[in-house]
């Protein structure tokens, strides 16, 4: 038996698992099935309420009354921390990676500014001091009276890594229900704590399939560092027995393209072709870019001999909205 910590429910959860049979038709492969992780909420939808429900209830437990947080300008993660720090009545104060854009504010940003989030804007080579940049808003906050506490990136943590834990657990019901038995669970990996999670709930929960993180930025070595670090946090903080040193951790590092949040033509088309032939939306800068690889793998052979492949659509409409010339 796995005792979960406190959460607060804050995501729509249970998510359907479906298959996409036209798109598994039309490529010739294995079934592929979609966790729809899209739809754990409207606002709030995506991966990160999942983590946040336990890192937020962390916060409350801790007494605080203002989240910080970070992530890039367009972080699908802020967008759901500040509409959750709203709902909540906490106060949120977001760390962005990047210039303020000029012009109206699109996507995730024009959310975060809509819930009323204090957002600070820095320069990329001022964000490389993440610590420090959390550390002076924490002062800041605490010479206010205010009882701050800190998130870090994609709420990527111990604690973080019970979201997709929990998700695993639900993984098991829909493996049981659709009478299936899947090769492979693969997500995109963006800061590491899905893949941490899911890598831990696969043993957990006995889904006797490998967990593929497939990157959007950084390489390998570095996913393979961050998510057994994220694991090991987890063990540690909440004293679990589990050997995580038996663990493997796959990463697939050939599909990120020009980089962090930029996708090739390709991969657009593989938005525009999935939208139209199954109704399902994906991003440009994570599911889309995930998804895309995966198709290709497919279509490389790599995984003839299965029957069923799963992918965890982690959500961000809104980063797609943002970048909605390039369709
Ligand atoms: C929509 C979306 N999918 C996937 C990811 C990757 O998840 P993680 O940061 O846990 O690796 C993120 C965030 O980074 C995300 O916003």
């Amino acid at each position: 038996m796995i005792s979960f910590p406190n959460k607060l429910c804050l995501a729509q959860t249970p998510t359907p698992l479906q298959s996409l049979n036209r798109l598994s038709d039309a490529i010739g492969g294995p079934r592929i099935w979609v966790k729809r992780d899209d739809l754990t909420g409207c606002t709030v939808s995506g991966n990160k309420v999942r983590k946040l429900e336990f890192v937020l209830a962390q916060a409350i437990e801790k007494g605080a009354d203002t989240i910080i947080t970070c992530g890039g300008v367009q972080s699908n993660h802020c967008r759901a921390t500040a509409i959750l720090g709203a709902q909540l009545g906490l106060k949120v104060h977001l760390i962005l990676r990047g210039e303020e854009p000029e012009g109206q504010s699109s996507g995730n940003l024009f959310l975060d500014q809509l819930a009323g989030a204090t957002i600070s804007h820095y320069p990329v080579a001022d964000y490389k001091k993440l610590p420090e940049l959390f550390q002076q808003w924490e002062l800041h906050y605490s010479a206010l009276g205010d009882t701050p506490f800190s998130i870090p990136t994609g709420a990527s943590n111990g604690t973080g890594a019970w979201g997709y834990i929990a998700c695993a657990k639900e993984l098991a019901d829909d493996f049981q229900e659709h009478q299936i038995s899947p090769s492979l669970i693969s997500c995109a990996t963006g800061s590491g704590g899905t893949q941490a999670g899911l890598t831990l709930g696969a043993e957990l929960f006995n889904l006797s399939a490998p967990v593929l993180g497939i990157a959007v930025c950084d390489d390998e070595a570095y996913f393979q560092q961050k998510v057994r670090e994220d694991m090991q946090a987890w063990k540690d903080e909440y004293q679990q027995q589990l050997d995580i040193t038996q663990l493997n951790i796959h990463v697939n590092a050939e599909h990120i393209g020009p980089g962090y949040a930029k996708a090739t033509p390709e991969v657009f088309d593989t938005i525009k072709s999935l939208a139209k032939m199954e109704g399902l939306i994906l991003d440009p800068v994570y599911s889309g870019k995930a998804f895309h690889g995966l198709v290709q793998e497919i279509k490389a052979g790599h995984y003839s001999n299965a029957q069923d492949i799963v992918f965890i659509h982690t959500g961000g409409l809104f980063g797609l909205l943002a970048q909605r010339d390039q369709l």
